[in-house]
């Protein structure tokens, strides 16, 4: 449809607008991507610059793609296609067009995209994934968690999505291979 048409590349531009780089000029910290982990991240934005530039960035990250499915669903988008909408937002966010494609690793865009398409599922992901981090101060230990968790949690309690996660969990673990090297050493960066 025509609606699919638009909000495809809407949710890729969307997802290319990264709220690290946004929030660090806006505090005049470092930039992300050359400082800490070198992802730009709210969890990188937390090592350099602490909780509130953090937050505003998790909250720009996670607005962004439930902004895309929104929109989305404005236009009478199916399940099938929001999902797909969803996909193209946290594609954006790892590859952003205007970063010379240098992003993120997805897991903030992938919150937002997934509390705008299915909110039970998400809200349980976002609980385990803030009590890990808290218990265990290690981000890509409980992104990691959540990105196994999520297809099974789905399964159960938004079925009609549970390809969704499977894809996207699937993009996450990819983009974390340098984080699961690191935490399988023992030397992965703590908060
Ligand atoms: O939000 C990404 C997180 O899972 C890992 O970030 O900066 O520790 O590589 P970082």
């Amino acid at each position: 449809s025509t609606g699919f048409m638009i909000c495809l590349p809407l949710a890729y531009l969307l997802g290319s607008s990264m709220g690290a780089y946004l929030v660090c000029a806006m505090f005049g910290l470092p930039s992300p991507s050359e400082s800490g982990s070198r992802n730009p991240g709210a969890t990188n934005v937390y090592r350099l610059g602490g909780l509130l530039p953090a937050a505003l960035t998790l909250l720009w990250d996670a607005g962004k793609g439930a902004l895309a499915v929104g929109i989305g669903r404005l236009a009478g988008l199916e399940a099938e296609y929001l999902g797909l909408v969803a996909i193209a937002a946290v594609l954006g966010h790892i590859l952003p067009i205007y970063h010379k494609f240098q992003g993120g690793k997805g897991v903030a865009t992938m919150l937002g995209t997934g509390l705008a398409l299915a909110f039970s599922t998400s809200l349980i992901l976002a609980i385990v994934w803030w009590t890990l981090l808290l218990w265990k101060r290690i981000s890509s230990l409980a992104s990691l968690a959540a990105a196994g968790l999520a297809p099974w949690v789905a399964y159960f309690f938004n079925p009609e999505f549970t390809l969704f996660f499977v894809v996207l969990s699937l993009v996450l673990v990819i983009r974390h291979r340098d984080n699961i090297i690191a935490l399988a050493k023992g030397k992965e960066q703590s908060l």
